[in-house]
């Protein structure tokens, strides 16, 4: 390992406590810009240089909205001190007793170093779950990051250009316009109900001829919505099995191949695109910490968001990747979102001494939304649950004011308006 010294200058103290965050997430983010930079040298560590706005993610797979609409770069949104206190790079090791975390740069991979810390912050979320079924990996999209949105909007216009080039036998056709979906969790139905405005919107229009090969099959092994009240599950699954073009299927995937799945029963189904929204799980580097953890690999987390075992008191963790001993909390941007608020004022507490000052974090659910399609949601919020037009109006004014900027809360408007008035966007480079 290449252990170049550190610069002179972060080495060297101020007053500030130097914090570092890992993370630029709901969770990271959060802190970051709320964190008193007065009272702490900021460092943060992400292979992502941006914010991203996920709950709108599955709606720039089809082009109801661009991709830059629904993210902030870090070093617009929250300046640094000094511009290398931002590193696009990924923590690999973590030495508690060294205080000291271990980096790899993502665009230069054989440059790896350490940063000194007085404080750590964990907030690596998850990634996907594949369970281990075969295929996932290699054969299947993911929708969690910027860049899996955009990989699956390509194969869809790909996957239309194919089945009109000559040579193509029905099947073949069938077998490309055929597009599963597999987990009925928010995740997947979300995606579900963007490709299905898509078809019905755009593709409608742009591949008329097509439109009867054209099938979205949402694959669930329980229940769809599994977070949300009952009523608003039944809601949801009578819309789907209403729609047009969309099937639910009760089955789990058990295998998922180039051109095919294969479900619980033994059937095989052909398909052009399969998108894995099964759950998520731990990050290799979570998996890697020699620290107290969960049944699920989440690093344990007393009320107050330090990490457990850490005798040092200087590493908390939050968001996905942690979980509260004895508080399990859904692994939401809502809570990681007021954990890194929560965070950075106890923080500013303990940089004044003041560690009486800090009360446990609690977290009060203040609920959940759901897009199901065709200007249709859900809402789940204590004591009120609905669904239909009006749920869908209130998605999109919550999710509107939620954007952290005015760029932000311009840039999507215009967007809706634009795939509303012009269809969407289906350029493929
Ligand atoms: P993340 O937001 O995932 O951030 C993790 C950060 O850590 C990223 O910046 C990542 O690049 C960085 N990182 C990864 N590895 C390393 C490493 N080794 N070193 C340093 N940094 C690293 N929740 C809701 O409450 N409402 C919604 O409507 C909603 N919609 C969603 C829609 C989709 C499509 C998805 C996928 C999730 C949605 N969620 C929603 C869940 C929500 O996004 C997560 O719960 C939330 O992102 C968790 O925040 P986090 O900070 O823990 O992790
Ligand atoms: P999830 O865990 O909520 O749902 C995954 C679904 O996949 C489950 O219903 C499960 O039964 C199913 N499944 C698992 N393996 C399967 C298989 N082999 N075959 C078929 N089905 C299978 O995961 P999701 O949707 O990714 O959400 C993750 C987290 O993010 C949750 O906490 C969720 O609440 C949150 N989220 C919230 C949103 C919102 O509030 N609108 C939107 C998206 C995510």
């Amino acid at each position: 390992m290449n252990r170049l010294l550190l610069p002179k200058r972060r080495l060297s103290t101020t007053n500030r406590r130097r914090l570092v965050i890992l993370g630029t997430g709901w969770g990271g983010y959060s802190l970051l810009k709320n964190v008193d930079r007065k009272k702490y040298d900021v460092t943060v560590v992400s292979p992502r240089n941006h914010f991203l706005f996920t709950p709108l993610l599955a709606s720039t797979t089809v082009g109801t909205l661009e991709f830059r609409s629904i993210i902030e770069p870090i070093r617009t949104n929250a300046p640094f001190r000094d511009e290398r206190d931002f590193h696009l790079s990924e923590a690999i090791r973590l030495e508690p007793k060294a205080r000291t975390v271990w980096c790899r740069s993502v665009i230069e991979p054989s440059n790896l170093y350490p940063i000194a810390y007085d404080n750590l912050v964990i907030a690596v979320g998850a990634v996907p779950n594949s369970f281990g079924v075969p295929g996932v990996e290699e054969n299947a999209f993911f929708l969690k990051e910027l860049a899996d949105a955009r990989a699956i909007r390509n194969q869809i216009i790909v996957n239309f250009e194919l089945a009109v080039q000559p040579g193509r036998t029905k099947e073949q056709v069938r077998q490309l316009l055929h597009f599963v979906i597999v987990g009925g969790g928010p995740t997947g139905v979300e995606f579900g109900a963007e490709l299905h405005d898509f078809i019905k919107q755009d593709i409608a229009k742009l591949f008329a001829t097509e439109m009867d090969d054209v099938k979205v099959s949402l694959v669930e092994a329980s229940q769809i919505l599994p977070s949300f009240d009952k009523r608003l599950q039944r809601f949801a699954e009578k819309r789907i099995q209403q729609r047009e073009k969309m099937e639910l299927l009760r089955a789990a995937v058990t295998d998922v191949r180039p051109k095919e799945i294969v479900l619980s029963d033994g059937s095989v189904v052909p398909c052009g695109l399969t998108v894995w929204a099964a759950g998520i799980s731990a990050r290799p580097f979570t998996l890697s910490l020699d620290l107290p953890k969960t049944k699920q690999s989440q690093i344990l987390v007393d009320n107050c968001l330090h990490v457990k075992g850490d005798s040092s008191g200087s590493i908390f963790a939050l968001g996905d990747c942690a979980s509260v001993e004895g508080d399990v909390m859904p692994p939401t941007a809502q809570v990681a979102e007021r954990q890194g608020r929560y965070l950075a004022k106890a923080l500013s507490s303990y940089a004044d001494n003041k560690e009486s000052h800090v009360v446990p974090f609690k977290f009060r659910n203040s609920g959940m939304l759901a897009y199901v399609g065709g200007w249709e949601a859900v809402t789940d919020v204590p004591h009120i649950k609905f669904g239909g037009f009006h749920s869908w109006l209130l998605w999109r004014s919550a999710y509107l004011t939620r954007l952290g900027s005015w760029r932000l809360r311009l840039q999507v408007p215009v967007d809706w308006f634009k795939s509303f008035f012009y269809g969407r966007d289906i350029s493929r480079f």
